[in-house]
């Protein structure tokens, strides 16, 4: 900070006529990728459901839901494959197998323990029958190792035997991408939804029971689905960790020897920001602030630096903004889309293969509603739109080899990150992140009278003389807005065409600014990002 204050007193005392006066204020960004990230795999985007909520998200053969099948395709369209999604979380580990039960899921509310979903949860052999509504879809399977794992609850082991067939026969080589024995086992014996462990439960305790799952599956799937155990097709993402200081240690489980089938594809961790209602959570101090979002993420950058020797990847297989579903006003508003932009954007840059984000049907924080309740109105919510601007940054993993960047800036309240496609510079994001209400203290009837403010960036890249570069924007009319985003003139929102891109005619798009002298700038208002593309060098 001192030194480019510095910088720019010198050459402005110098002379303002200099045309590098600017330069010292410009950020700088390599023409080929410098501190980026390997190829980012496909699916970088994908998603995690809850597994209580999965056939709401779903439907079934005679009703698919469409709607999900819509967004899933417009991010397939953008990145060359629909997200991958997790089934899994919390309820994985009370769901028990009714074989009588005519509908999907019987779940129970008990309001001590959680309002947001059952933990009395029974699944009927149609719940597999939401495997089949999403075309070129692949799945990860969560089973129940909370019961599963637990003597006193025999059922629960009974469940685990006698689901593997009906999971695996619904999934089939096609769209099963992997299987997962227990959600966070690390706060099993904490949980304050009930826990299913003694409190001095560890790690060898755990891996012993993993494995004693996973061998159970294994043989299972021997019996009912053999043509699954190929390398190419058996695996599990493990250990779904929590992710932060909890009494389970991932080193430790490893170690106690957790992959000794060596059977695991994925490390995968879960993470939040913060919680719903832990006090002195904001949009701007913990969602839309880039130094927040660096500092929970730090937790799984060291893990995945000790765990870099076992050389299996790392990612995110739940994830979102505020634990406990999310928090009304914060989650579900458009700053958390900015904030969901910022977070993956920081996630690719720093090495973690995919991120999943998670949801459920309510969910404050999930990207739609599936279905209409008396809680929600089904529809595409913001976060949706940050996934879009991921996937538009991705571009096609498919085709191309993509290396993130982070770009580093001054403030905290705004990021910025390059994407190289083929070694050379493609696009360049930027999320600002200032707060800019559109309402005075959240009302809709007293409009914000103060104008939004705007920065300008101007980049230096240097390989880019002279070029038209093409802007996108993602608008709302401020982080407090839960509805009215466009993406590059574009609404995927259910009530236009149940979530099929729509373009808007009240939004410019075909935006160009110019690529001078190896100079790019662009204004960004408050609470809005932009994409600048490169096209063909
Ligand atoms: C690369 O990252 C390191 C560590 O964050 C930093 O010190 C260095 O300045 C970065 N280099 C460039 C060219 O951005
Ligand atoms: C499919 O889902 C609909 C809506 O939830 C439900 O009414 C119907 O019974 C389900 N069909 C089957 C065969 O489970
Ligand atoms: C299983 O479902 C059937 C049909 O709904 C019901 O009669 C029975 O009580 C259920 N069993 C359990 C253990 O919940
Ligand atoms: C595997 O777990 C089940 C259910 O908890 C238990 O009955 C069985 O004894 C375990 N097997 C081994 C080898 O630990
Ligand atoms: C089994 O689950 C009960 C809760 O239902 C819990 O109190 C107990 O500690 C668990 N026992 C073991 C050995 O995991
Ligand atoms: C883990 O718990 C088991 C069973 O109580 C015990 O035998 C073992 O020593 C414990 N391991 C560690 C490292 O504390
Ligand atoms: C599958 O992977 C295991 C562990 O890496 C290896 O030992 C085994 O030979 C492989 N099997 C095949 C058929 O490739
Ligand atoms: C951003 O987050 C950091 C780390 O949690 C915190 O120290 C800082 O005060 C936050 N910034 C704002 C503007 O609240
Ligand atoms: C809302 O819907 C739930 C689930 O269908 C139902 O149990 C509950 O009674 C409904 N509440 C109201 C106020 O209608
Ligand atoms: C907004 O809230 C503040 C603090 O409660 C209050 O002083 C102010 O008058 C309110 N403004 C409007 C327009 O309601
Ligand atoms: C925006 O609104 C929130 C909630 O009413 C308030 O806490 C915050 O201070 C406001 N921020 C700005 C920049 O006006
Ligand atoms: C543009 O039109 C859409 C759909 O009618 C609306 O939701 C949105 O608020 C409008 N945007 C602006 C900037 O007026």
């Amino acid at each position: 900070m001192a030194r480019r204050m510095f910088d720019l007193l010198a050459v402005a005392s110098w002379s303002r006529s200099f045309a590098y006066a600017l330069s010292s204020d410009a950020i700088s960004v390599s023409g080929t990728p410098v501190n980026a990230s390997a190829p980012i795999p496909e699916a970088f985007v994908s998603y995690s459901i809850e597994f209580a909520f999965f056939p709401d998200f779903a439907g079934n053969s005679s009703l698919p839901n469409t709607f999900s099948n819509n967004l899933l395709n417009n991010l397939g369209d953008l990145t060359g494959t629909k997200p991958y999604i997790r089934v899994g979380g919390n309820t994985q580990d009370y769901a028990l197998y009714n074989a009588s039960l005519e509908t999907a899921t019987y779940g129970i509310v008990n309001p001590k323990r959680s309002v947001d979903y059952p933990t009395t949860l029974y699944i009927g052999p149609s719940y597999f029958d939401s495997y089949n509504t999403w075309p070129d879809t692949k799945f990860i399977h969560g089973f129940n190792l909370g019961l599963g794992g637990n003597t006193s609850h025999p059922e629960g082991w009974e469940t685990l035997l006698d689901t593997v067939p009906l999971a695996c026969k619904a999934l089939g080589k096609d769209k099963l991408l992997g299987w997962e024995y227990g959600n966070e086992p690390d706060l099993l014996s904490t949980s304050s939804q009930g826990a299913v462990r003694p409190p001095g439960w560890n790690e060898s305790e755990y891996v012993a029971q993993w494995l004693n799952g996973t061998r159970a599956i294994k043989s299972q799937l021997a019996t009912a689905c053999p043509e699954l155990l190929g390398n190419d097709t058996y695996g599990y993402l493990a250990p779904s960790f929590a992710g932060t200081n909890n009494h389970l240690k991932y080193w430790t489980t490893w170690q106690d020897g957790l992959n000794a089938d060596h059977d695991i594809k994925l490390i995968s961790s879960h993470n939040y920001i913060g919680g719903a209602t832990q006090p002195g959570v904001t949009l701007q101090g913990t969602l839309m602030n880039h130094t927040s979002t660096v500092h929970s993420i730090s937790f799984q950058v060291n893990e995945s630096n000790y765990l870099s020797s076992y050389g299996i990847p790392f990612i995110l297989g739940e994830t979102n903004s505020l634990y406990n579903e999310g928090a009304p006003g914060l989650s579900n508003s458009f700053g958390a889309a900015l904030w969901g932009i910022d977070f993956n954007l920081w996630c690719a840059s720093v090495g973690i293969r995919r991120v999943h984000m998670h949801m459920g049907t309510d969910y404050r924080y999930a990207s739609w509603q599936p279905i209409q309740t008396n809680k929600t109105t089904i529809g595409t919510k913001p976060p949706y739109y940050g996934n879009i601007v991921v996937a538009a940054m991705m571009g096609n993993l498919v085709e191309n080899e993509v290396q993130i960047a982070n770009l580093p800036l001054e403030d905290e309240k705004e990021a910025a990150y390059a994407a190289y496609e083929g070694g050379k510079l493609k696009r360049i994001a930027v999320v600002n992140m200032r707060q800019y209400n559109y309402t005075v203290n959240g009302t809709s009837a007293v409009l914000n009278p103060v104008p939004r403010p705007e920065q300008e960036y101007s980049f230096r890249v240097p390989d880019y003389s002279s070029k038209k570069v093409h802007v996108q924007r993602l608008y709302a009319n401020g982080s407090d807005a839960i509805s009215g985003i466009s993406w590059d003139g574009t609404s995927y929102n259910w009530e236009l065409d149940e979530g099929k891109p729509v373009k808007l005619h009240n939004v410019t798009v075909g935006e160009t600014v110019e690529a001078s002298g190896g100079f790019v700038k662009v204004q960004v208002p408050d609470s809005t990002a932009v994409i600048l593309n490169f096209g063909k060098s």
